[in-house]
């Protein structure tokens, strides 16, 4: 169907009613969701050029409204964007300048942006209870205050952000800065940025209808999209590049690689560059988490294909059994770059735990609620509580550093937990990985909790006072009510 007659045939109200319904409880998943033997990959014939969101430079106007792109390849599928298609623009900025967004809410339910990842006032950090209405609209000033790294944006109303994420409302935020540029990283065309969110549709439409099993272990589709397209290709020269790296899926977890045993280079993640890169050819990424990562195809033949992968992490859960391909890089033409790896990145210095004024522990194994709950299984909570608007679950003081200790030791789900308006060091991790991986020796705002692990952070909170959430970027669960206030005082 063409754009224009798409359009003619659909009303607003019957895309409003397509938004509603996927919120209904889908009676046709079949016994097999129970035990997570569906939800296998479906992989794609990886030859549509791969899309690269257009860049806002500085400041954006977004419009959060019902669109069209072409996630299947050759079909039409409705969907949510902040333009057009899928997503949003990257909207890129450096540290020092004040970033200006307008959004327009065209939908018909309330939403709002999270800046995922930047320091920000209270009242520009799209807490679940500043939102614009139907029809409403809202401005954000944003100071950036901090260093080079790749941040995100996505809507935060509270019972409504997976959906709405899900649906395509999404963004990168990249903040460049000098340390960053005097390292002359493959920028330009050679740096690609690579959104990746799973997608389950019915027929050629998207589908967002978590019943309750889907709930406790997230919601995941069978078709991986990078950039808002399946199984997409893009070619590249004989030499390195970025990508940048950001793991958009409402629940599932990537463990990424390269086929044909090549390296992945880690050089950031969550809060900018690392130290020192690492060298790695697996790495986990959680839903929130982004990864900054160079490749050399350097010696690679002209004619040569290789593959971003999900290697299988585990044979027990109902996600990482099976390996896939996410992504095909076409080596189309010899390239020529000057560019050589640094031994030292960035210049990070550890917090130490001797400035901690305070230890808090989060429990975030136990489900509550038992019988009242999703199948009887409960609801998700942190230490033992279900979100509350109004209510300060923690608080903390301006300017101290403190050590947060996510408990997940006794839990069985998968957690990726997330702290707004600050970023932290992880300093241990104990239980099931047992260690502090590539990605996790820089600055997180978000980190990744196997079932059967504690991890421990070190942060200083902000000069910004006032209410904040932390949550499970699992957005299943974080609209489930696993979310708590802080407040910085
Ligand atoms: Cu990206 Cu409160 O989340
Ligand atoms: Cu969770």
């Amino acid at each position: 169907m063409k754009r224009r007659d798409f359009i003619k045939r659909s009303s607003l109200s019957a895309l409003t009613a397509w938004m509603g319904s996927s919120l209904v409880l889908n009676a046709c998943h079949t016994e097999e969701d129970m035990i997570g033997e569906s939800n296998w990959i479906v992989e794609g014939s990886f030859d549509r050029p791969l899309t690269i969101p257009y860049v806002s430079n500085g400041s954006a106007s977004l419009n959060a409204q019902f669109s069209v792109s072409e996630l299947l390849k050759g079909k039409s599928s409705t969907t949510l964007s902040y333009a057009n298609g899928l997503l949003g623009p990257t909207i890129r900025a450096n540290t020092g300048e004040t970033v200006n967004v307008s959004l327009q809410n065209s939908l018909s339910e309330e939403t709002n942006i999270h800046w995922h990842g930047l320091i920000l006032p209270e009242n520009m950090d799209g807490h679940p209870r500043d939102v614009a209405s139907p029809g409403g609209s809202l401005n954000y000033s944003l100071p950036v205050i901090q260093r080079a790294g790749t941040y995100w944006y996505h809507p935060h109303p509270h019972g409504l952000t997976a959906k709405q994420v899900f649906l395509g409302l999404a963004g990168m935020f990249i903040i460049n800065d000098a340390e960053e540029s005097a390292l002359n990283l493959p920028s330009g065309e050679f740096e690609i940025p690579v959104i990746i969110q799973d997608k389950h549709f019915e027929g050629n439409n998207l589908e967002y209808s978590p019943n309750d099993d889907e709930i406790m272990t997230g919601y995941l589709g069978e078709q991986i999209l990078v950039n808002g397209q399946h199984a997409p290709f893009v070619n590249v020269a004989s030499r390195w590049y970025r990508l940048r790296v950001l793991n958009g899926s409402t629940a599932r977890v990537y463990n990424l690689g390269l086929t044909g045993g090549a390296n992945l280079i880690v050089i950031g993640s969550d809060g900018g560059l690392l130290r020192t890169p690492e060298t790695v050819s697996n790495i986990m990424l959680g839903p929130g988490e982004r990864l900054d990562v160079l490749i050399d195809f350097s010696d690679l033949a002209v004619g040569k294909e290789i593959y971003l992968v999900s290697n299988k992490f585990s044979e027990f859960n109902v996600q990482g059994r099976q390996a896939f391909s996410l992504l095909k890089f076409k080596v189309d033409r010899e390239g020529t770059s000057d560019f050589t790896l640094p031994s030292t990145l960035s210049n990070i210095s550890a917090l130490s735990e001797s400035l901690s004024v305070k230890t808090r522990t989060i429990d975030i194994a136990q489900t509550i609620g038992g019988e009242g709950g999703h199948g009887g299984m409960g609801r998700h909570s942190i230490n033992g509580k279900i979100f509350e608007m109004d209510r300060v679950d923690e608080t903390v003081s301006a300017g101290t550093t403190e050590i947060w200790e996510f408990d997940n030791l006794a839990g069985d789900e998968i957690h990726p937990m997330h702290i707004h308006g600050v970023q932290f060091q992880v300093l241990e991790r104990m239980g099931a990985r047992n260690k502090v991986i590539a990605s996790e020796k820089g600055w997180k705002d978000t980190i990744l909790l196997m079932p059967g692990e504690k991890v421990r952070v070190i942060m200083t909170f902000p000069n910004y006072t006032g209410v904040f959430v932390f949550h499970c970027h699992n957005l299943e669960h974080e609209d489930d009510g696993m979310m708590l206030n802080y407040k910085i005082i």
